[in-house]
């Protein structure tokens, strides 16, 4: 089959770490199945992949000497692997790339996230959906949306569940709560910015430009904020007294105008930017409130004054991706039009590196897919709805 595929010796900037070669059809084993990938999302992850930052993923997987990355994808099942008995060839659906054990006691009782085993598919594994068939555990397996193209179809997994978890699930997001969201028009943030809007929170979104601004008030928040009008209030690192107390006056004007458009402080805030704009969300939130994240696009050694932590009993609270059942929920609102798809560029099979590329240089907003066994968007559809909403604003 045609796969993307990075491997340990070119590990670099995405354009030149992508490289498409042929690999073998994968096998599918006891309780997996094989796909026929239709679809396949652009998630950051392989990003990170592609650079072999923080950690090359041919740690997580070093029995494979080549990565197949892609962790969302839309397709039909074309082999199940023996014990599936829930799906069968010719099923059409889409995939969330949590993968764990069933051997390991925590799948059954505490959470598969806490299991030893747990991997995220495409990019702590191989056999991701940058190929013409995948490998995935059958648990990995939902419905796909009948309203839905297949580039629509596998373009929110990844991002859409993780903001589901980290709001609804860890953050017991309601009605009346005050949130603020970073990078709002971004992969995560486009979902973020719909669940407030569909459970009746207020949102205020960052971003950085005024035409992302419009996108995410046309997704239910209340108000945006360019980052770019608060540049003083990013942590650099290494910022002497003086520079540390002229970064924490930007950060307070920030906070107010977050409090203008909110009303108040925010009860939830919405973190993965990382060392740029921690010390911010700390001291943004509001007393007892919660600074939930799940990743670090401008660092991972976060540092910030923990008084502002202590003295006002806020919370940080670490979330990753989703469980099979979240997973479920939430693709429940998608089926129902409750939340939709953001896509902002769909790119052929050859577009796989590039479409890396405008992400690691932040040139995208929403989700680039990408289609593979599929000859032509817009194909796929099997009821009527609505779709994707198109993020047809330059970034
Ligand atoms: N743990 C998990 O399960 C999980 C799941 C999904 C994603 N993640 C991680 O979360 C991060 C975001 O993912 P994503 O898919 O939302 O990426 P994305 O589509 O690139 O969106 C992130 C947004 O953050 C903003 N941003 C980037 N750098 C920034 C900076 N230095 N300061 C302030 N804002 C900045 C950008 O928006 P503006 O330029 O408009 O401000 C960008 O659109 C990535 O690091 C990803 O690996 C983790």
């Amino acid at each position: 089959m045609a796969a993307w595929v990075i491997r340990k010796e070119r590990q670099g900037e995405p354009v030149d770490a992508f490289r498409l070669e042929e690999i073998e059809v994968p096998q599918p084993g006891a309780f997996e199945v094989v796909v026929r990938v239709m679809a396949a999302g652009v998630n950051f992850n392989n990003v990170w992949a592609a650079l072999g930052e923080p950690v090359s993923v041919f740690r997580y997987h070093p029995d494979e000497d080549h990565h197949i990355g892609g962790s969302d994808a839309s397709g039909i099942v074309w082999k199940v692997g023996e014990g599936v008995t829930r799906w069968k060839p010719g099923d059409e659906v889409v995939v969330h790339c949590n993968q764990a054990s069933y051997e390991d006691p925590e799948v059954h009782g505490l959470d598969p996230l806490a299991a030893p085993s747990q991997r995220i598919w495409g990019y702590e594994t191989s056999w991701g959906s940058f190929a013409q068939f995948c490998k995935v555990q059958a648990q990995q397996l939902l419905p796909k949306p009948r309203h839905l193209a297949w580039e629509e179809a596998a373009s929110y997994g990844l991002t859409y569940f993780t903001a589901y978890r980290m709001l609804i699930d860890r953050c017991g997001l309601q009605a009346g709560h005050r949130v603020l969201i970073w990078g709002a028009a971004g992969g995560l943030g486009v979902f973020a910015t719909q669940l407030c809007a569909l459970t009746g929170a207020d949102s205020v979104g960052v971003v950085s430009s005024a035409e992302k601004g419009e996108l995410i008030e046309k997704l239910g928040a209340v108000g945006h904020v360019n980052r770019g009008d608060f540049d003083g209030m990013m942590r650099r690192g290494g910022e002497g007294p003086d520079e540390e107390k002229a970064r924490f006056k930007e950060s307070r004007r920030f906070c107010q105008a977050v409090e203008e458009i909110l009303g108040g402080a925010p009860d939830i805030v919405f973190e993965h930017v990382g060392r740029a704009t921690f010390p911010t969300s700390v001291l943004a939130v509001k007393p007892f409130g919660k600074v939930v994240i799940c990743g670090a696009t401008s660092g991972y050694q976060l540092d910030f004054d923990v008084r502002y932590l202590w003295m006002r009993q806020k919370e940080i609270v670490g979330s990753h991706f989703a469980n099979a059942w979240e997973a479920t929920r939430a693709n429940e609102l998608i089926e129902q039009s409750k939340i939709r798809p953001v896509l902002w560029r769909t790119m052929g099979f050859e577009g796989v590196a590039e479409a890396h590329q405008l992400l690691r240089d932040n040139r995208h907003l929403g989700k680039i897919a990408i289609l593979v066994g599929t000859t032509a968007e817009g194909q796929g559809r099997t009821a009527e709805g609505p779709g994707a909403i198109r993020a047809e604003v330059g970034a």
